[in-house]
């Protein structure tokens, strides 16, 4: 029996041949169990002589399996490790590399612009309350101006209070303000005075779709509050920004009277541009094409950040970062930019 099995394990060229042999002796109803289970009827003497004997036999065959079942696993090693051996001659497979979402991009520039001219960054919370998205810009209570934005109200929260998502990024500039007002006594006793300079970036959201709308999209407020800020500064900002947005000196702008709660007086500004071809083209043209919101800061707003009108003023506007970007890169819907299709992104996107 002892040469049988030896030969047995010898001949096992796998883990499973081995597994075999290794039931067929010591399992169960093995050939060495059942010899094992012999020793139980045999005399006492018969015992003594069989019993070292069959353990014996025993111990051999199961050294010699786990011996093997060592080299098998060794030579199955071996085997996958040269199986997966790197062959560095092979050319590298071609890698998909991400890119700059174009607002990003656009996001980038602007802050970039703005930073030149010495304006800081600041930002707030895109679930905003009522008293920050309107009430404190002046939008008077229950008045048909806060539906004008096509706000998405979000459920009553346990105090009863109706959160928003901001339509606007103007809610920062409360922030801000009010941030300054709490400032101002230790600014003004080290000699630091205002005038502020800020820009907020950041996405805001209106009830709207169509090809110039998106639920969602994003803006970038301006503010600039100090003791005698007025208009021309800014048409300067505004105009000094577009040409260098624009990348030419031949940007031409205008200026149409509009209305804002908490601006007065309000304007709306607009790029000449041509629309008569698929692309819109910049500085050439006689069309109009509306770019911001902005106007002086509504001495009501000033009030209800602690500021005193008589003391401070300031001017604020609002960019569509989007729509910018679709004028400058040439894109025709504003809805592709959310689509999140990977051809577009591909078409329009950024090398990082
Ligand atoms: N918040 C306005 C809008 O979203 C834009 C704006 C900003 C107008 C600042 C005036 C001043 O339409």
């Amino acid at each position: 029996l002892e040469a049988e099995l030896s030969a047995r394990v010898v001949a096992a060229a796998t883990p499973a041949d081995l597994e075999a042999v290794r039931v067929a002796a010591l399992g169960k109803s093995g050939s060495i169990s059942d010899l094992l289970k012999t020793l139980g009827q045999m005399s006492p003497d018969e015992r003594r002589e069989r019993g070292p004997q069959i353990n014996g036999l025993r111990d051999r065959i199961s050294s010699a399996i786990a011996e093997k079942k060592a080299a098998l696993e060794a030579a199955e090693l071996e085997a996958k490790l040269a199986a997966e051996r790197v062959d560095l001659t092979l050319p590298a497979p071609p890698r998909r590399k991400g890119r700059v979402h174009p607002t990003m991009q656009v996001m980038d520039e602007m802050v970039a612009i703005f930073a030149d001219m010495g304006f800081g960054l600041a930002e707030g919370p895109d679930i905003e309350d009522d008293f920050h998205n309107f009430t404190a810009l002046n939008f008077p209570p229950k008045h048909p101006a806060r539906e004008m934005h096509d706000t998405f109200w979000l459920p009553e929260d346990e105090n009863g209070e109706r959160k928003v998502l901001r339509t606007h990024t103007s809610p920062v500039q409360i922030r801000v303000m009010q941030k300054l007002n709490e400032k101002l006594p230790t600014w003004i006793a080290n000699g630091q005075e205002p005038p502020i300079r800020v820009i907020v970036p950041g996405r805001v959201y209106r009830s709207d779709s169509d090809a110039t709308h998106t639920p969602m999209f994003h803006q970038l407020e301006g503010l600039v509050i100090g003791r005698d800020i007025h208009m021309g500064h800014l048409k300067w900002t505004l105009d000094t920004f577009t040409k260098r947005f624009f990348e030419t000196d031949n940007v031409v702008t205008r200026f149409r009277p509009h209305h804002f709660p908490f601006t007065e007086p309000s304007a709306e500004m607009d790029v000449q541009c041509d629309r008569s071809g698929g692309a819109v083209k910049i500085g050439e043209g006689s069309d109009w094409l509306e770019i911001l919101g902005g106007g002086m800061v509504h001495p009501n707003v000033l009030k209800n950040c602690g500021l005193d009108p008589k003391q401070w003023q300031g001017f604020a506007f609002g960019l569509g970062v989007d729509r910018l970007g679709m004028l400058k890169y040439g894109m025709p819907d504003l809805r592709d930019m959310f689509a999140a299709d990977v051809r577009w992104l591909e078409h329009y996107g950024f090398s990082a």
